[in-house]
């Protein structure tokens, strides 16, 4: 990854002796270029933003071992608003994730970024909220976005579709010899590359589409059953796939511990996605980008 903030995390403890959850970074940056703060920068997309960016840009992260290379780093939770003022001290324009399945930490986050003056946030929604009815997913993210909308900061929506990266877990499946098992049907959806919507928030955090929603899609769908022939193909290993009903794989969850709500949630997902309503492919990313989105195969590819 290329240097892109100008302090090391581990200089500023260093330099700082600040405590090990909150890293005081605004003295740094003031009067400087704006800075960004991207958060789940440790994750598929913040990560991929961080490496589109060429301009200062802050992580967030709850663990400060966890700091990139030449980003700057503050240390904070989106659950704890006090580890959040610090960190969005002298930030202009914020990348917004909040992988929580509920509101809170998004509320949080606009509460903290109105204290800071943030001019510009980009939020990572779902596709799920131009879905009608709306699965719960897409209602939890579509609260998310009216927070946004309503704190009178500009806003920049983007609505991804699935992830190829939801399909990691099955490496290790298909290598034990076992099967995918899935609740998605037949039902054919194009997946995006996380690496692809960083590079899309890279771009519009540079300004111009303050306002805008954008719904972003690979451009082939391909059914849970295809894209395991993929990953298999890869692999070197036969792929075998099992589909269950999504009361199944709900009551799986359930007996793994996810609270009840989520698992309702990512079953109302899945039936979403049998029934078809989830295959919308768009030409946003290729509109943007100006190129044609990362396939599945191309993801594959790259593992
Ligand atoms: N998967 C899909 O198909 C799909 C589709 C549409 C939308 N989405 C949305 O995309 C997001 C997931 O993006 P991703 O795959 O890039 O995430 P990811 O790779 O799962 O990474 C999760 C990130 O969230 C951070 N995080 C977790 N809890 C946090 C907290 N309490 N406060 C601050 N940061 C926290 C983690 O940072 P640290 O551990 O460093 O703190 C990490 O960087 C979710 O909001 C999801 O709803 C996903």
């Amino acid at each position: 990854m290329k240097p892109l903030g100008r302090v090391m995390a581990t200089d500023y403890l260093t330099a700082n002796h600040c405590p090990a959850n909150v890293l005081f970074v605004a003295r740094l940056t003031k009067g400087t270029t704006p800075m960004i703060l991207v958060t789940g920068a440790t994750g598929h997309v913040g990560g991929a933003l961080l490496r589109h960016l060429s301009v200062p840009a802050r992580m967030l992260t709850r663990d400060a071992a966890r700091a990139l290379p030449g980003v700057e780093v503050a240390v904070g939770d989106l659950a704890d608003p006090a580890s959040l003022a610090p960190a969005f001290a002298g930030v202009e324009k914020l990348f917004l994730m909040d992988p929580v399945f509920s509101p809170d930490g998004t509320r949080n986050a606009v509460h903290a970024a109105k204290e800071a003056g943030v001019k510009h946030i980009v939020l990572l929604s779902s596709i799920g909220v131009t879905l009608d009815p709306l699965p719960l997913l897409g209602a939890e993210h579509a609260e998310r976005e009216a927070i946004v909308r309503d704190s009178g900061i500009a806003w920049t929506l983007l609505r991804p579709s699935h992830f190829a990266t939801n399909t990691a877990r099955w490496i290790g499946e298909l290598e034990a010899g076992r099967p995918v098992v899935h609740a998605d049907g037949d039902a054919r959806y194009p997946t995006i590359d996380p690496a692809d919507i960083g590079e899309v928030a890279a771009l519009v955090l540079g300004g111009g589409h303050e306002g805008r929603a954008y719904v972003l899609t690979g451009e082939e769908p391909l059914s849970v059953a295809e894209q395991a022939a993929v990953l298999a193909a890869r692999l070197g290993v036969e792929a075998r796939v099992t589909g269950v009903a999504p009361e199944q794989a709900e009551r799986g969850m359930l007996a793994s511990g996810m609270p009840p709500k989520l698992a309702a949630a990512i079953r109302d997902l899945h039936e979403a996605t049998r029934a078809g309503r989830t295959g919308v492919v768009t030409p946003t990313v290729r509109e943007l980008l100006g190129r044609a989105p990362r396939g599945y195969a191309d993801w594959v590819g790259a593992l």
